[in-house]
C-alpha cells in the first residue's frame, strides 16, 4: 500500500492521495479500520440499551449498553442473511430486532430468537459479530482490527487529565453535523497546524494564542510565561502538569494549554458558562486538548467541552459531528455555548473545502510545509504514510 502514496519529505502529499478512490479504500483499511476510532461519549450510553452508530466505509458498528452496565459493541449485521439491524443512527432499545425476518438480539449481541427456523436451530450459536469497545474518560472508542492496537497507554493519558472534568457524567447538549467537500486528511491536516488562525478565526483567537500546537517551533515570551504560571496553578490543584504528545508515534495527545489573559473559558467574553464539572473546584484549567487520530479532536474547558468526530464518506467528502457538552445539572443558552467551537468549526470547513478544491484541479502539485509552524503537519502526514505501510489488521 505504501507505494499508493509517495511523499516527499517537508511537502504535501500528491494529488491522488486526497482524491484516488484507491488511496480512499486504503485510508480506510490501513488507518480506520486500524485504529482506535472515537465513536461516542459515555453520556449518550448511560441506560440499558441506549446505543450509538460508527460508520467506517462499507462497516457501520452498534455501540450499546449493556444489562449490567458493560458496553459491547457490534458489527450492524444480522447473522441471518446480513441485514442491518439498528434502528436508527442513536437511540434505546430492549433487543435489536432485525427488520427482515425479525430475529432479535440480546444486547450483547447474542441471538435470543429466530422465528421458524426448525426444531433443531442453534440459536445461542449466533450473534451479531464483535467489536472491540473501550471507554476511557467518558469517551467511547471502537476498534474493527482483529487485534486491535494497546489502548492502555491512551487511557493512561487520558484519565488523570481528562477525567477531573467529569465528562463520564455529562450530556450533549449542542450537536452539530456537517458534510464537508473535502478529503478526512485535509481535515486533519488543518486542525494540526494553527498558522491559519490568525487569519481565519476572529472568536477562537479571543481566548486562545495562535501558539502551542505541538510542532509550531515559534518562540513567544508572553505564551511562555502564561504557560509557566499555569501549569503552577494547574499542579496546586492536582492536575498533571506534563503534556502527552505523540509519544513514539503513537497517534494521540493530551495537552493543556493556557487561555489568553482574562479568559477562564473558551467563550466570547471569558467568562464560564456553568460551574466547574466534574471534580474540578477552580474555572482556571486553561483548555485541554484532546487529539486521538484518526478521527478525535476535542477541547475540554471547565463549564464545557467540545468533540469533533470525523466520518470518511469518500475520498473527496468527510461528514462531521461536533457535539458540546456540559454537567447535566448545568443550565446553560445553547447559543452561548457553541458561540466559539460552531463558528471556529465552520471557518474551517470553509477552508478546508477550498483547500480541497484546489488540490483536486489540474493545477495542484505538492507544496512546501513550514518548519516554523507546521511540523505538526509533516508529523501527521509520516503517520499517516507509515499506516498506509503496515499490514491490514485484518482480512479485506
Ligand atoms: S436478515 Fe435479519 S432476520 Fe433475516
Ligand atoms: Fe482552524
Amino acid at each position: 500500500m505504501s507505494d499508493l502514496v509517495h511523499r516527499t519529505p517537508g511537502w504535501s502529499l500528491p494529488q491522488a492521495a486526497y482524491t484516488d478512490p484507491d488511496v480512499f479504500a486504503a485510508d480506510l483499511e490501513h488507518v480506520f479500520a486500524a485504529h482506535w476510532l472515537f465513536a461516542g461519549h459515555t453520556g449518550e450510553l448511560d441506560a440499558p440499551g441506549r446505543f450509538l452508530t460508527v460508520d467506517v466505509g462499507r462497516d457501520r458498528v452498534i455501540v450499546v449498553r449493556g444489562e449490567g452496565g458493560a458496553l459491547h459493541a457490534h458489527h450492524d449485521v444480522c447473522a441471518h442473511r446480513g441485514s442491518r439491524v439498528a434502528p436508527d443512527v442513536r437511540g434505546q432499545v430492549r433487543a435489536f430486532v432485525c427488520p427482515y425476518h425479525q430475529w432479535v438480539y440480546d444486547l450483547d449481541g447474542t441471538l435470543r430468537s429466530a422465528r421458524l427456523m426448525g426444531d433443531c436451530f442453534a440459536t445461542r450459536s449466533y450473534r451479531l459479530a464483535p467489536v472491540a469497545v473501550r471507554e476511557s474518560a467518558g469517551l467511547v472508542f471502537v476498534c474493527l482490527a482483529d487485534a486491535p492496537p494497546d489502548f492502555d497507554a491512551f487511557a493512561a493519558a487520558l484519565e488523570p487529565r481528562l477525567g477531573p472534568h467529569g465528562l463520564a457524567d455529562a450530556h450533549v447538549v449542542v450537536r452539530e453535523r456537517y458534510r464537508v467537500a473535502a478529503n478526512w486528511k485535509t481535515l486533519v491536516e488543518n486542525n494540526r497546524e494553527c498558522y491559519h488562525c490568525a487569519g481565519s478565526h476572529p472568536e477562537f483567537s479571543l481566548s486562545n494564542f495562535d501558539v502551542g500546537v505541538n510542532g509550531d517551533v515559534r518562540t513567544n515570551p508572553r505564551y511562555d510565561r502564561a504557560l509557566a504560571a499555569a501549569r503552577a496553578r494547574w499542579r496546586a490543584q492536582g492536575l498533571p502538569g506534563e503534556d502527552v504528545n505523540f509519544p513514539d508515534g503513537a497517534p494521540y495527545r493530551v495537552a493543556r494549554l493556557p487561555l489568553r489573559e482574562g479568559f477562564l473559558s473558551e467563550t466570547l467574553d471569558g467568562r464560564p458558562l456553568a460551574a466547574p464539572m466534574g471534580t474540578l473546584t477552580d474555572p482556571d484549567v486553561g483548555s485541554l486538548r484532546v487529539i486521538s487520530l484518526p478521527n478525535l479532536w476535542a477541547h475540554a474547558n471547565a463549564d464545557y467541552a467540545v468533540t469533533t468526530r470525523l466520518t470518511p464518506v469518500d475520498a473527496g467528502t468527510t461528514d462531521v459531528e461536533l457535539c458540546f457538552l456540559t454537567a447535566r445539572d448545568a443550565t446553560v443558552d445553547p447559543d452561548a455555548l457553541a458561540a466559539v467551537w460552531r463558528a471556529t468549526s465552520e471557518q474551517d470547513w470553509e477552508l478546508c473545502e477550498r483547500n480541497g478544491a484546489g488540490i483536486a484541479s489540474r493545477g495542484y502539485r505538492p507544496g512546501p510545509l513550514s518548519p516554523v509552524v507546521e511540523a505538526s503537519v509533516e508529523a501527521v502526514l509520516d503517520w499517516y504514510v507509515s499506516a498506509l505501510a503496515r499490514p491490514a489488521r485484518r482480512a479485506a
